[in-house]
């Protein structure tokens, strides 16, 4: 089981990212960053998180301590922003906490040294898992004392958001081109010969064992919680067994990451009415800053 504690204090929502998780307080005399069962992408995501997060653990990678947090909205209550109240109002018992690492800076490309083979891991877990949300525009990697630590894996096992078509998609490779570890030369051979022997039906029901019930309850498809987690296990055991179909075979250069980018910036340009096309958009600030500071030389 995971260990579990109780939210005492909620006390600021992260807006980086989509999920809008809080810092909240807990009756360990701890601080996690909680993914809130109410949020839009909904229990899958935690799923995913305790599922991928706790694999990547005993396959060697840093993680930082996964919790259940039992969360009562009440302790929340002074929080003003009313769309983040709608996800805590729907977010009451068990919620999924990651240990905050205090001072921990996003990752950037170049950041710090990042050798072979850890990239390598990182990348094989990824491309395990279909985790296609490790990007150089969308890390969900921190530094921390100078160290590599994975968080966000909540977008991991995308088969599990419709299992009729879980089966079609057994070895389907994912992209990995954009992968936030490109650049760092993944040894991915290395990677794979060392972790896929150890991706074992007993480890993964060990993993998929974590998941509390209540996350699972009620898949359509599915008689109980527990054939689910055998379906968990034995999709991502065969997965593994085949990894030369979902391994990716190359990474963008630098410079076709940035064609990319300025086609894409491009399209979501022509796609917007013309008295929108003015307004940067979310990716698009980063193209309006590129051609600033080539204005200013
Ligand atoms: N364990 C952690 N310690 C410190 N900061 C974190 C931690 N987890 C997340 N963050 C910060 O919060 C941001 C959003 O968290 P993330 O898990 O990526 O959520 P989202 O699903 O919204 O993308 C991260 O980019 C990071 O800056
Ligand atoms: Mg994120």
């Amino acid at each position: 089981m995971l260990d579990q504690v109780t939210a005492l204090r909620y006390l600021d929502p992260l807006r980086a990212g989509g999920s809008v998780p809080g810092v909240v307080e807990t009756d360990d005399l701890g601080t996690y960053v909680v993914k809130f069962t109410g949020a839009a992408q909904g229990p899958k995501a935690l799923v995913a998180e305790v599922v991928v997060g706790e694999l990547a653990r005993r396959l060697g990678l840093r993680v930082p301590p996964l919790v259940v947090v039992d969360f009562d909205p009440a302790v929340a209550a002074h929080e003003p922003d009313p769309e983040i109240q709608d996800i805590l109002r729907a977010s009451g018992g068990a919620n999924l906490g990651m240990d905050l690492l205090p001072g921990a800076r996003d990752f950037r490309p170049g950041m710090v040294d990042v050798d072979p083979l850890e990239a390598g891991r990182v990348v094989w877990l990824d491309a395990f898992t279909g985790n296609v949300d490790r990007t150089v525009h969308n890390p969900n990697l921190m530094v921390w004392h100078g160290r590599l630590w994975l968080i966000d894996n909540g977008a991991g096992l995308i088969f599990h958001h419709r299992w009729s078509a879980a089966s079609a998609a057994l070895f389907k490779p994912y992209p990995m081109n954009a992968h936030a570890l490109g650049a760092s030369g993944p040894d991915l051979a290395a990677a794979d010969a060392e972790l896929a022997p150890l991706v074992t039906e007993e480890l993964l029901r060990e993993v998929v064992g974590l998941v509390p019930d209540a996350w699972l309850a009620d898949e359509p498809g599915f008689d109980s919680v527990a054939d689910l987690r055998e379906a968990y296990v034995a999709h991502l055991a065969a997965r593994a067994a085949r990894s030369s179909a979902w391994l990716p075979a190359r990474f963008a250069s630098a410079q076709e990451l940035r064609a990319a980018e300025e086609r894409k910036a491009a399209e979501t340009a022509a796609g917007r009415p013309a008295w929108l096309k003015q307004v940067p958009n979310r990716h698009g600030l980063a193209q309006v800053e590129a051609d600033w500071s080539r204005h200013i030389g």
